[in-house]
């Protein structure tokens, strides 16, 4: 198949361009990437000559753009990935959410649909969404294929709304989809602005660790090399029309986690147990913060026989380990535009 990967430069679509170019030979891979702040080609040096890889750099939200390359190269499947991913950016600015996030899956759903004209034989949309679209949960309970939908953040009512139109077109066009929510994926090459990436980089820095409200929010955190396996697995083997939740039925509330991760790096820099606990820093809450997620996997699990091949003790050693081995790429990707995200993001707490 000619496979169509958006955001392959990204954290978890690295990790999927990775996987499809090294394990299936049979595939050509064509990874479509605006490189936003986000996307950054050394996350996929590795594989960047091989000889079932093209990148091509290029922008979802331009409808003209994404018809041509289609009608070039006339892809048989599409994994797409590309958005925008950061629930505080999503609350300073809404709109670029609903630009690459909705417009943008929009285009992709056009082109796909105009290319394959209703012949559908060997054909797949794959839409990889989050589990943010089903809103928050209270003290019990977890997100099952049958939870409506409820978004709370700009970051999740786009995200909702892209998986709408992705059943929208299965409906009214035919168009073979399948579509996953996952839930928060932490490992090798993820940007730090989110959680764990941030604290790693501030831990190193001796920088204060910003916990929203009183880190008494919950998630489930999985590892990027398992989502990637999931991915793999739901392309070649999911079925047509069916969403299937992913996750590592691993749920930790953040003050918690962030307490393991500061030991973990104490240890791993030698400094004094409890050293990096000392960063800990209450600030003001995100708005409109959802209190829990968590994901039953059940269905994947007994449908596909995914299950995650890592601990996650394992995996946050792994993730630590990159970071230690890869401070340069860390060093690159915090200069520049970051300094003024961060000063905006965080200055005033
Ligand atoms: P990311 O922000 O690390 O990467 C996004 C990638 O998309 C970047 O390479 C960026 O350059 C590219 N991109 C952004 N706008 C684009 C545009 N207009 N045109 C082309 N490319 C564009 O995101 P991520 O964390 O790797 O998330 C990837 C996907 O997985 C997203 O759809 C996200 O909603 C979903 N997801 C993420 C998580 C998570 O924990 N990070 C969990 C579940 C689902
Ligand atoms: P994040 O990594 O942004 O993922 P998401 O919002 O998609 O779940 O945040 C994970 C949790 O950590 C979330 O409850 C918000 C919290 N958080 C902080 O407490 N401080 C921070 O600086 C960040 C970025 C997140």
């Amino acid at each position: 198949m000619k496979i169509l990967i958006t955001g392959g430069a990204g954290f978890i679509g690295s990790h999927v361009v990775r996987r499809f170019v090294t394990k299936h030979p049979e595939h050509h891979i064509y990874n479509l990437d605006a490189l936003t702040y986000a996307g950054n080609l050394e996350n996929i040096k590795d594989i960047e000559h091989a000889k079932n890889y093209t990148f091509l750099k290029g922008d979802i939200t331009d409808a003209a753009y994404i018809q041509s390359v289609f009608e070039k190269y006339q892809f048989d499947g599409v994994v797409h990935l590309a958005a925008e991913s950061h629930v505080d950016r999503s609350i300073t600015d809404p709109m670029a959410f609903v630009k690459t996030n909705v417009f943008g899956t929009v285009n992709l759903l056009n082109a796909a649909r105009d290319l394959w004209k209703g012949d559908y034989e060997g054909k797949r949309f794959y839409h990889v969404s989050t589990d943010e679209v089903y809103g928050t949960l209270g003290a019990t309970g977890l997100f099952t294929e049958e939870t409506p939908y409820a978004p709370n953040s700009p970051y999740s009512a786009s995200k909702a709304s892209s998986d709408h139109f992705v059943r929208a077109y299965g409906e009214t066009y035919g168009l073979p989809y399948v579509l996953t929510n996952c839930s928060n994926n932490y490992g090798p090459h993820h940007f730090p602005e989110k959680l764990i990436p941030l604290f790693i980089h501030n831990i190193i820095e001796e920088k204060p660790l910003p916990v929203y409200g009183d880190g008494n929010y919950t998630r489930d955190w999985l590892f990027v090399i398992d989502h990637a396996r999931a991915i793999d697995l739901v392309f070649h083997e999911g079925k047509n029309a069916e969403t299937y939740n992913i996750g590592g039925f691993n749920e930790w509330k953040n003050i918690d986690l962030v307490k393991v991760l500061c030991t973990l790096m104490d240890r791993k820099l030698g400094r004094a147990e409890g050293s990096s606990a000392q960063l800990i820093t209450f600030v003001k809450d995100r708005p409109g913060h959802d209190l829990r997620y968590a994901i039953d996997a059940t269905k994947i699990n007994t449908q596909l026989g995914w299950q995650p091949s890592v601990t996650f003790e394992e995996g946050l050693a792994k993730t630590i380990d990159w970071f230690f081995d890869n401070q340069e790429w860390l060093a690159n990707v915090t200069s520049g535009a970051y300094q003024e995200y961060y000063q905006k993001q965080y200055v005033n707490e």
